[in-house]
């Protein structure tokens, strides 16, 4: 859905709460050219007590970890951007939504070197469903992987989340849709399985798990954290420093993506091959059971992964 066909009004800029339609920025602002700025995709669920963010701490620790290569200074404390975000949500009257705190080099001069540039840093929050399409959690989704190679964590750092990183995201998931399938699957300079887009990737094979890991230049993400956690609770052996070959792909059990957007979505296909029955497999049903359990709080444990809103 388009933002102007939701409703939601205000957005939190460097401080204060203004309206939508007032939080802009100049043309020549550092980040929009050059891809510095640093950014952070979390959901909050509307739990059985209440709207809670998932993993917001993590999240905003990740914020300031992206931030340091670059030397950006975020210039608000981790409570601050916190207290701003809980209210943004309770102003807007929002209980599941998506959130999205970015903060970027701003306009001051367009040298490569961002020089004076302030940073300007921004929190918005709008509703948002199932990130790769309605039937996707149950039936799963056709991926393939992709003729673009992920950058190598020696070119760029891959272990954070940096606006300018998704150029790489975008051309791979264009190129998949364009070719009629739903995502990507990235492979890494090295020719062996990153990452999708905006996802991390499982596997399963003879009832073990299987991952890959930041050595692979995948985004450690959160939800890949947390699955690998249940899964282990679960009873499953993971091996989360996997090194997964293409050919590896076809063969699988099950494959399957997580992510803060995607959440736990089966694969069902990659290029064309049927993985597994081309169904969602029942480790994955297993562990995304799991995760909406936790998620929506059907279950006590991990409470201090939630920050009620
Ligand atoms: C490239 C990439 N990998 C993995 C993920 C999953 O990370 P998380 O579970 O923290 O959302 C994301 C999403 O943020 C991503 O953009």
């Amino acid at each position: 859905m388009a933002f102007h066909e939701m409703d939601v009004d205000t957005i939190w800029l460097n401080g204060e709460f203004v309206d939508w339609e007032d939080a802009t920025t100049h043309v020549l602002t550092h980040a929009l050219h050059y891809g510095t700025g640093v950014f952070e995709g979390v959901r909050c669920y509307d739990t059985e007590n209440g709207p809670a963010i998932f993993r917001w701490d993590e999240h905003l620790d990740r914020l300031y970890d992206s931030a340091k290569p670059y030397e950006l200074d975020i210039g608000h404390s981790h409570e601050e951007l916190s207290e701003a975000t809980l209210e943004l949500l309770r102003r807007e009257g929002l209980e599941s939504c998506y959130i999205r705190p970015i903060a970027y080099y701003g306009y001051h001069s367009l040298g490569v070197s961002p020089g004076d540039c302030p940073t300007d840093v921004a929190i918005a929050a709008w509703p948002w469903g199932t990130y790769l399409g309605e039937e996707a959690l149950e039936n799963g989704v056709d991926v393939m992987v992709s003729s673009w190679r992920k950058h190598a964590s020696s070119q760029i750092p891959t272990n954070v989340k940096t606006t300018g990183l998704y150029v790489n995201s975008m051309l791979a998931g264009e190129e998949a849709r364009r070719n009629g399938y739903v995502e990507a699957i990235v492979l890494n300079k090295e020719g062996n399985v990153a990452e999708g887009p905006g996802e991390n990737l499982f596997m399963v094979n003879d009832g073990e798990i299987f991952t890959t890991g930041p050595a692979q230049s995948i985004l450690e993400g959160i939800t890949r954290d947390t699955v690998i956690t249940l899964a282990e609770e679960l009873g499953y052996t993971v091996h989360d420093e996997a090194v997964i070959s293409r050919g590896q792909l076809y063969t699988a059990d099950e494959l399957f993506f997580t992510g803060s957007a995607a959440e736990v979505t089966p694969i069902r296909k990659v290029d064309n091959v049927e993985i597994g029955a081309g169904t969602r497999g029942p480790v994955t049903e297993e562990i995304q059971g799991a995760f909406f359990d936790l998620v929506e709080r059907k279950t006590d444990a991990h409470d201090d992964w939630f920050t009620y809103v």
